[in-house]
């Protein structure tokens, strides 16, 4: 068999690890170049420094054909095609900051040699301009579907994978090849066009998102049931089923740039893009609502009420905390005056740096002791597993507001519990759950 062509990859953050350990498994020798001589050394023993299912072991498999370094020279000398994988987060006007992509265009010359294969989220634009400054330096947007949780199953198994190249650029013939063997529909496209694929197809989760919010925070009002809509909706193959679990609000580090940087890159061109400002506002407004759920049934007053948050990371299986609703709560809550205390089975470490004031708990049993009500924010599974009726001892009142609708209201009911989710009815709110509350003001 042909040995397979080496791989570069620059950046081991998250995209860059999934990507660089992911082909590695297909066959294909692995170098990575990172900046931080730390996380070279720890990825070099073989150590993840990341919540990543399947990754870890991937990466122990893998090990022997993979390179870990700080020197872009050896990347050049052992490899033609270097995946771009740093970061471009936002910067104040919401434009993304492309200082990092910047400096590795300048370190990696301008040689037909080598092709520069842009996995970083970057604006529309952002090939062109450096294409016309490195003339033969071969190009490639190859733009990141994956999620994180499932990105090494998103790997292998792609819904699709899109190319933009220039006409006849041979790189963009070798990255097909790379990807064929993974069965995914190859679209070939020009650059602009894939770095806008990338874009709009966030935007869209994005919108689909705050659009069931927004259905859900309607049928409230009106006494319907959001997962019932969903699910009627999803069976018509136009609209589809993903994407409708409505919430209180989509976060991580994609969906709240990409569709601000949607925005900003059409403002800059002089299009007002309304759809979008809804969007991000509904957004925002939707992690809030929670307030109002736990005064309807504490009292106006939160002051000193104990509130238990389930949940930390942005979604389960990650202990990712950007732009994680988490935050947001709990800094309203703290602003209410509240006590928060929290539980999150992976997020732990990572989240006791960025919420100073709340008490994280090492088991969901005791975050919750005492508690006028625990909030569901990330729906791990093992929370639809807890012993409730345990719970429910240990509460100070037993109130739960399930702000990803995975708790199966009959049983939390039947347990004693006043419980709310998003878009759905309040399920059998008992009278003593009412009574308490007042009582309990301080
Ligand atoms: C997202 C995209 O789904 C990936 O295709 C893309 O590659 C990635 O961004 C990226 O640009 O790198 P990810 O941020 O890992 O992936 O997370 P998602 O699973 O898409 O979830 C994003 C947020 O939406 C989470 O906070 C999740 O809780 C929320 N969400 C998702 C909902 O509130 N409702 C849903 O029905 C689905």
């Amino acid at each position: 068999m042909a040995e397979k062509p080496p791989i570069g990859v620059i950046g081991a953050g998250w995209v860059g690890l999934v990507t660089a350990t992911c082909f590695a498994e297909l066959g294909h020798p692995v170098v990575v170049r990172e900046i931080v001589q730390g996380k070279v050394d720890s990825l070099s023993r073989g150590e993840l420094v990341m919540h990543e299912p399947g990754l870890q072991e991937l990466l122990t498999k893998n090990l022997d054909h993979m390179t870990f370094t700080t020197d872009m020279g050896e990347l050049l000398q052992r490899t033609r095609l270097m995946f771009v994988c740093v970061d471009t987060p936002p910067t104040y006007s919401g434009d993304a900051d492309l200082s990092r992509v910047e400096t590795v265009v300048q370190e990696v010359g301008d040689s037909n040699d080598h092709a520069l294969i842009m996995k970083s989220t970057v604006p529309v634009g952002t090939g062109a301009a450096i294409r016309r400054r490195k003339h033969d330096l071969a190009y490639v947007s190859c733009p990141e579907f994956l999620k994180e949780g499932t990105a090494v199953e998103d790997f292998m198994h792609p819904d699709r994978v899109v190319i933009g190249a220039d006409n006849g650029d041979w790189a963009g013939a070798a990255v097909e090849e790379l990807y064929r063997p993974l069965g995914g529909e190859i679209v070939r496209t020009d650059i602009a066009s894939a770095e806008m694929i990338k874009l709009a197809s966030n935007a869209f989760l994005a919108t689909k998102i705050s659009f069931i919010n927004e259905i859900a925070n309607v049928c409230e009002e009106v006494g319907a049931d959001v997962t019932e809509v969903a699910r009627g909706m999803g069976l018509d193959n136009r609209i589809g089923p993903k994407f409708l679990a409505a919430g209180i609000g989509y976060g991580g580090s994609c969906f709240p740039k990409d569709v601000t940087a949607l925005k900003q890159l059409a403002g800059n061109s002089g299009y007002h893009f309304q759809l979008l400002n809804a969007v991000i506002e509904v957004n925002e407004l939707q992690k809030r609502r929670v307030i109002g759920k736990l005064k309807k049934h504490l009292g106006d007053n939160l002051v000193h009420k104990k509130i238990a948050l389930l949940g930390l990371s942005f979604k389960p299986n990650t202990d990712d905390m950007r732009e994680a609703s988490s935050l947001v709560l709990s800094a309203r809550l703290a602003g209410e005056g509240a006590e928060v205390t929290a539980y999150d089975p992976v997020a732990a470490e990572r989240a006791g740096e960025l919420l100073p004031g709340v008490e994280i708990c090492d088991d969901p049993l005791t975050a919750l002791s005492g508690a006028d009500a625990a909030v569901v924010v990330t729906e791990w599974p093992q929370f639809k597993e807890l012993d409730w009726n345990a719970v429910r001892d240990a509460m100070k009142t037993p109130l739960v507001i399930d702000g990803r609708n995975v708790l199966d209201a009959e049983t939390l009911t039947a347990a004693g519990f006043a419980y709310e989710g998003v878009g759905r009815p309040s399920a059998g709110v008992p009278a003593e759950a009412f009574d308490a509350a007042p009582a309990a003001a301080g």
